[in-house]
């Protein structure tokens, strides 16, 4: 029988074990650069079958939070390679999460301090994290953003496209494109931010075109084997919400099933919160047989509130990796401590989001 400890082949990457780090922002890239101990805190963590990165900008435009990396310029490249050299050297595998935060971001973070953009002039009810000078966090509301004209769109899919060299450039195994949570690609693919009377709005294809052009341009930029897609059909993170989700979702995984992506990483419920929403039910299951159906041979990842135990469930229902988001972020040595079920360290929330090495590389590993 599968489990969990067994390697698998996904796409060009021969993993491991099928134990993955969720995308986790930590805020600590002053200027959008990684530092060195962002390389001492991947590297720590490289016994993951996969690491995610942290979301990373994709452009200026793309920022929401404080220092929060990027890969648009070459002192973001040059402070990648060094966390990439840093998790190869250590035997791990390591893809960026490409991400472009769209209307939920704050005018202090954006070019010439211009409004974020969306597909629809509507604020989301939600905040971003901010650093003051003395790099404590404090929560604000979103700023109002401008929707995007159509002619900026092709410009949209090219930052994606050359984010997704950068990564290679900066010693990447892969990418993840970040269409989950409430962001950017989110915010078109679902009707509580997406009023557009354009191409780009309306009919579940319209919603899902910026999506399938940014996952045609990166796939053709880097290979399909390199690249996977994070998904959060009903999270009602950073506001977002769709009338509809069962048919949005099984259109956009049966278009995906063309691409030939190494991976599909669908957040379960509410991310962080409860897997179940009593106003927002969806059937994964069906979901996972419409990217079947259509030939969708890509691993199929879960993510949210998993424990040892239901990772075993999960692998032994057809699951090809586990995702693992805060139990890493306390557990350098997660992969040891699930196999032996335990004792895990507790995170502290207080130094999630910004700070230094307290709460970020200084979580002890077993014996
Ligand atoms: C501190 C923190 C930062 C996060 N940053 C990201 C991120 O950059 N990108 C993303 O897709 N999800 C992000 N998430 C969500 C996690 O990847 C994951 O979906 C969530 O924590 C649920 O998984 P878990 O129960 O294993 O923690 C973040 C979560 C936390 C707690």
């Amino acid at each position: 029988m599968t489990t969990l400890f067994d390697p698998i082949q996904v796409g060009a990457l021969a993993l491991a074990n099928r134990i993955a780090m969720a995308p986790l922002t930590r805020n600590r890239s002053p200027h959008a650069v990684p530092q060195a101990i962002t390389a001492t805190y991947y590297a720590q963590r490289a016994t993951a079958g996969l690491l995610i990165s942290e979301g990373t900008a994709i452009s200026h435009q793309a920022q929401g939070y404080s220092d929060v990396p990027g890969l648009y310029a070459p002192e973001q490249v040059e402070g990648w390679k060094a966390v990439t050299a840093a998790v190869h050297a250590a035997g791990g595998k390591i893809v960026t999460q490409l991400w472009h935060v769209g209307r939920v971001s704050h005018t202090s973070l954006q070019p010439g301090l211009g409004a974020p953009v969306a597909p629809s002039a509507i604020t989301a009810q939600t905040k971003t994290v901010l650093l003051d000078a003395n790099g404590v966090a404090s929560f604000v509301a979103t700023s109002a953003p401008r929707a995007l004209a159509l002619d900026e769109l092709p410009g949209i899919v090219a930052d994606y496209r050359r984010a997704a060299r950068a990564a290679m450039d900066a010693g990447f195994d892969g990418v993840e494109i970040h269409a989950a949570n409430g962001y950017l690609l989110d915010q078109f693919l679902k009707t509580g931010a997406n009023e557009r009377t354009d191409t780009y709005g309306g009919s579940i294809e319209n919603r899902s075109r910026l999506l399938l052009e940014v996952v045609a341009a990166v796939c053709d930029e880097i290979g399909a084997d390199r690249t996977g897609i994070r998904l959060s059909p009903v999270t009602p993170a950073n506001g977002i919400v769709d009338a509809d989700p069962q048919p949005l979702f099984e259109y956009v995984l049966r278009q995906l099933a063309a691409h030939k992506l190494a991976f599909v990483h669908v957040i379960e419920g509410s991310t962080g919160g409860p897997r179940e929403l009593a106003d927002r039910p969806f059937d994964y299951a069906a979901a996972k047989a419409a990217y079947r159906d259509a030939g969708g041979q890509g691993a199929w990842m879960v993510n949210n509130g998993y424990t040892r135990e239901m990772a075993d469930a999960a692998v032994a229902a057809g699951a090809d990796l586990v995702s693992f988001g805060r139990p890493f972020i306390a557990n350098p040595d997660l992969v040891a401590r699930l196999r032996q079920n335990g004792p895990y360290n507790e995170g502290n929330r207080s130094t999630y989001y910004g700070g230094g090495e307290a709460g970020y590389t200084d979580y002890p590993a077993l014996g």
